[in-house]
């Protein structure tokens, strides 16, 4: 081995096929529902038929006798848990997954009681077959954001923040935009549901299940069950999607309880009607935005209000204003994310939890200021760039915004456009073209991984890391190969196991970042072994990380991705439809890792940005309190009919700060998309859609 650095070329930067790929085309790769246990009994969850009230009594004499049963879990005989405590990520954990403590019930579809058998179709039979009676109490689960019951609530970020005099930026502003905008309830649904198989083994409590963070929900259950946390494992090898709901949830818990009590492995999955209440979901929005500003667009005055909506078991509070506090400054600055408390499931993160709403408020109300002051929208955002954090007021780590625009801007061909909406014609489609533009914070956690010299010549990197799907585990792969510098052939990166230590979450677009950070680490101590020793033992050599003290030493600075969006649409005057041509954004998203499967996260996030634009809406049922249409059919997403050329490009924009220059791709692809779109509308038709989706019925 040695420490010469080599003429070969980096793996950072090239295109790689998934390393895990060939084993998920071939069905190899095993998901957490379907990882082979002996002995193993299954479980089923029985929701609450009310949307609020008190579980009367649960019948389990008949139920116990059907086939295969094995056990009725309910509040009345399920083991205690301990939620009070500060999770992983620094905040009490959602009470929502602690199930059977009590009998109140706080939504439609909160888990009674769950009927375990020896097959899932007995399981499911009977528990379709519990009578549960209830006490039933009114309910309220109507959204709208003139609630006087909204408050004020310091979620992942303050509630308010304000400088300036507003009232006097408005009065002395040339050109004034006052809008309301609405987003409505919607739902994750990753393609694999969540599901999870525990089992006790003597004082030892293993996990397999899928979700966005293996050494989160080990540390959780270790909680909220009072167990070692050395004794709890938790494995996550294969996610098949998580977008911010899978975390510590009602199924892990359930099938804890249940492996406890019969000392068997017990598989929770949730179905996907089930999802709609158990998974968490984005909480409908209703935004206000003020924007003041000098004849040629200089802002005055900002104000972005956003209300959303939560349980009345826990406060998750969705912060669609925050994103103003790092877009455009004005010298009366105000933003505040209110809530109220619904008879709801509690609401959770959604790719770009705040940015992906927030931005269709803001850059909607950018596209509507830039018409009023006839100013070009790009030139609008260009006159408008902070010179500092508009409310932390400190510097920009760098600022891509601009060069995004230019960029994308000459590829999607802007400079031709004719402002005036409503001019161009195509048969019955009226076609415009819209931009919008779009930030996403960076972040690092701290994170532990281990790097292994093998007496083969080989490489294992072990990381408590997750795959979602996004490509993680082979930009590790490549990272970690330049750090060792070698090829990635020679690494192996094992990923999704909490005995693997602490590590950051796939989740924030903090995962790969932080992820890399602690694999360079180790790569380095473990070269300088190598340099130092005098060969490989059998047992290889390994060298741990932990970039807890690297993280914290981060200069505080504005770190954001950028992007610039762009859609052209046409719109069927006959029926109101809207159909997304094209569809191009720009990104400023530090170190590009594997061009292939980031590209892949950015076309995603604009694809679903299509889908919040057009498609996407959870409709809930006053009356019942649930939602009509809870699965896929009544919740519709973009498919492949909906979604025309797709293009993703970004810019070289390394982030100064991190060893690689990795700032995060997760969720930017998706902010501002759905502004693009809305921004297109309008010059197709010289009409404003403020309230998503833009429905046929609201289009006529
Ligand atoms: Mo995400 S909402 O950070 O999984």
């Amino acid at each position: 081995m040695t420490t010469v650095p080599t003429a070969r070329e980096g793996s950072v930067g090239t295109a790689h096929t998934r390393v895990e790929g060939r084993e998920k085309v071939t069905g190899a790769a095993r998901y957490a529902g379907e990882v082979r246990f002996a002995d193993l009994a299954h479980g089923w969850f029985v929701l609450s038929t009310v949307a609020r009230g008190r579980v009367r009594s649960v019948e389990t004499a008949g139920v116990l006798a059907m086939p295969g049963v094995l056990t009725v879990l309910h509040h009345g005989n399920a083991p205690r848990v301990d939620t009070g405590y500060i999770g992983f990520l620094g905040v009490p954990p959602d009470p929502s997954c602690a199930v059977f403590q009590h009998d109140r019930v706080p939504h439609l579809g909160w888990p009674v009681a769950l009927v375990v058998a020896g097959t899932s179709e007995q399981a499911r039979e009977a528990a379709e077959a519990l009578v549960v009676r209830y006490e039933e109490e009114p309910h309220d689960t109507v959204f709208t954001g003139e609630r006087p019951d909204a408050y004020d609530v310091d979620g992942h970020v303050p509630a308010v923040t304000g400088k300036g005099d507003l009232e006097a930026g408005l009065t002395a502003s040339a050109v004034v935009v006052d809008a309301e905008y609405s987003t409505p309830e919607e739902h994750h649904h990753p393609m694999e549901p969540h599901a999870a198989t525990a089992r006790r083994d003597g004082g030892r409590l293993e996990v397999v299940d899928s979700n966005q963070g293996a050494a989160w929900v080990a540390g959780d259950l270790a909680r909220l069950f009072s167990l070692d946390p050395a004794s709890v494992r938790v494995r996550s090898e294969h996610v098949g999607g998580g977008f911010g709901s899978k975390g510590i949830r009602a199924h892990q818990v359930a099938a804890v309880m249940a492996s406890t009590v019969l000392g068997r492995p017990v598989r929770v999955v949730m179905t996907r009607r089930q999802m709609f209440s158990l998974a968490g979901h984005r909480s409908p929005t209703a935004q206000r935005i003020r924007l003041g500003a000098d004849a040629d667009g200089r802002l005055r005055a900002l104000e972005h209000r956003s209300v959303s909506a939560t349980s009345t078991v826990y406060e998750f509070v969705e912060p669609s204003a925050s994103v103003a506090r790092a877009m455009y400054d004005a010298a009366a600055h105000h933003t505040a994310n209110r809530v109220v408390r619904l008879d709801v499931p509690t609401p959770t993160w959604m790719r770009a939890p705040g940015e992906a709403p927030g931005s269709f408020a803001l850059e909607s109300a950018f596209d509507e200021l830039a018409e009023k002051c006839g100013v070009d929208p790009i030139e609008l955002r260009a006159r408008n760039e902070p010179e500092r954090g508009p409310v932390s007021g400190l510097p920009f780590s760098d600022r891509g915004l601009l060069a995004c625009f230019r960029e994308g801007a000459r590829r999607f061909g802007w400079a031709d456009r004719d402002p005036r909406p409503g001019l161009r014609r195509e048969g019955r489609w009226l076609l415009g073209t819209g931009t919008a533009a779009a930030s996403f914070p960076v972040m690092a956690r701290p994170s532990t991984a281990a790097v292994t010299a093998e007496a083969d010549g080989t490489f294992t990197v072990r990381i408590s890391a997750a795959d979602i799907g996004t490509g993680a585990r082979t930009a590790l792969t490549l990272v970690a190969a330049d750090a060792l510098e070698t090829g990635p052939d020679r690494v192996r990166v094992r990923i999704g196991d909490s005995d693997f230590g602490p590590a950051m979450i796939a989740g924030g677009s903090m995962g790969t970042r932080s992820w890399a950070w602690a694999i360079t680490a180790a790569a380095a101590g473990l070269r300088e072994r190598l340099a130092a020793g005098t060969g490989v033992p059998p047992q290889g050599i390994t060298v741990r990380s932990d970039t807890s003290a690297a993280v914290d030493a981060l200069p505080p600075k504005e770190r954001h991705s950028y992007g610039a969006q762009f859609a052209e649409v046409a719109v069927d005057t006959g029926t109101g439809e809207v159909r997304v041509r094209r569809m191009l954004g720009v990104f400023a998203p530090g170190r590009i890792v594997n061009p292939l499967t980031a590209r892949n996260q950015f076309v995603g996030g604009m694809v679903w940005g299509i889908s919040m634009a057009l498609h996407e809406e959870a409709v809930r049922d006053a009356a019942s309190g649930g939602h009509y249409g809870a699965d896929l059919a009544g919740y519709h997403v973009a498919t492949h009919a909906d979604v025309p050329d797709v293009e993703a490009h970004w810019i070289d924009d390394p982030d100064p700060d991190d060893p690689v220059g990795i700032k995060g791709i997760g969720e930017i692809g998706i902010v501002g998309a759905a502004a693009a779109v809305a921004n297109a509308v309008w010059h197709a038709t010289g009409v404003r859609h403020r309230d998503l989706p833009i429905r046929p019925d609201r289009v006529l």
